[in-house]
């Protein structure tokens, strides 16, 4: 079975946020004064194996562990392990700040993790620190470098670019990755809930970014099938590739092929715009998995063509970090 939509969107990727409990505040996603939602209510191990498990009959091949910051999770290990050996999920992947990947970037790795997605959003210490809350430039440095020791043939770099903050450092950064094999992902500031002020201040256009990349000769790749978000580029005299994730672009959603479930367990359809579908109570025995299949099923259909707002806006969400980005 593969589940789709009305759209005839198939889904193949499911976004699993396991805490949204984080260590970095950065300036686009947690506001001061954020408090996390309180662990012990987290899905726990078995309930993710049987989330999982179900998305697995209905299709999903990819399942990438989300959070607030996954890893802040002692079991983290472990679920990437649980959900590594489910039969059919044949890619386990994670977005990370970083922060503990110099530590345990093998054992991740080790435990079946096929792919990692890591956030630094300047080349700069104090600017890293500015943006993120935390002088950890360093130790996140030190963390790439462990996940290429470990094994991790490619890695891909998540930024946010902003006027007037990082948006300067955009030729250090190409510069960083000509002799990198990293796919660094320029993402669009993303206007939500708890970042309006900020948005209006530093919002940066995708469309802005690819202009200036296609000046210096960067060109775009043909998508896959199965590609997510991110447009591609490649230059011949780079290593490393660009992806510009433009959510604000006419027809982004268009190839949207991923569901997400939140750290309390619930659907959600889309990164923005509604309050999820509880799946919580369909993952308390091994028993239930048809229940949870038929549910997850037949809400398929309230899933939008777009996550536009009438008037355009995306910010009914208040932050990203309890359904993972
Ligand atoms: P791959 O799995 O490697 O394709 O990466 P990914 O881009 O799906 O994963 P990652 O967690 O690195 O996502 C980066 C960011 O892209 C997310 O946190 C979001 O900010 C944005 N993004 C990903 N998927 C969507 C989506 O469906 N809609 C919107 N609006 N943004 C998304
Ligand atoms: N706009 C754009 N990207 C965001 N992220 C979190 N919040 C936002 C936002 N408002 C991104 C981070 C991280 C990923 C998990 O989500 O940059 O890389
Ligand atoms: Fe934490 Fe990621 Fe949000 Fe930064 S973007 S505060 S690292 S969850």
């Amino acid at each position: 079975m593969q589940l789709q939509d009305q759209f005839s969107r198939k889904f193949y990727y499911l976004r699993l946020s396991i805490t949204d409990v984080c260590n970095f505040k950065c300036n686009y996603c947690l506001p001061d004064g954020y408090k996390a939602d309180g662990k012990p209510e987290f899905l726990g191990r078995d309930e993710l194996r049987r989330i999982v498990t179900g998305f697995a009959e209905m299709g999903t091949e990819k399942v990438r562990i989300t959070g607030g910051e996954p890893s802040l999770r002692k079991d983290f290990t472990d679920i990437i392990s649980d959900i590594a050996e489910i039969p059919k999920i044949n890619k386990v992947a994670t977005t990370t700040n970083g922060f503990n990947l110099e530590k345990y970037a093998q054992q991740w790795r080790d435990a079946g993790l096929d792919a990692l997605n890591v956030s630094i959003d300047s080349l700069d210490a104090r600017m890293f620190r500015q943006i993120t809350g935390k002088n950890m430039f360093h130790k996140v440095m030190a963390g790439l470098d462990a996940a290429f020791t470990a094994g991790f043939e490619t890695v891909k770099v998540n930024t946010v670019l902003m006027r007037n903050l990082n948006d300067i450092e955009l030729d250090d950064f190409l510069n960083w990755i000509k002799t990198r094999p990293i796919q660094l992902r320029f993402i669009e500031l993303m206007q939500t809930g708890d970042n309006q002020a900020l948005f209006d201040k530093h919002h940066v256009s995708g469309a802005s970014i690819r202009d200036k990349l296609i000046l210096q000769g960067w060109v775009s790749k043909v998508r896959g099938k199965a590609d997510g978000p991110a447009q591609v580029f490649i230059h011949p005299d780079y290593i490393g590739e660009i992806g510009l994730i433009m959510p604000y672009e006419k027809n982004f959603c268009s190839t949207c092929n991923r569901l997400r479930v939140s750290t309390k367990g619930r659907l959600h359809l889309c990164l923005f715009g509604e309050g999820g579908v509880e799946l919580r109570d369909l993952l308390q025995d091994d028993n239930q998995q048809q229940a949870l299949i038929e549910r997850v099923v037949g809400h398929m259909s309230e899933k939008k063509s777009t996550h536009f707002l009438q008037d355009g806006f995306t910010a009914n969400t208040p932050h990203l970090a309890s359904i993972g980005g």
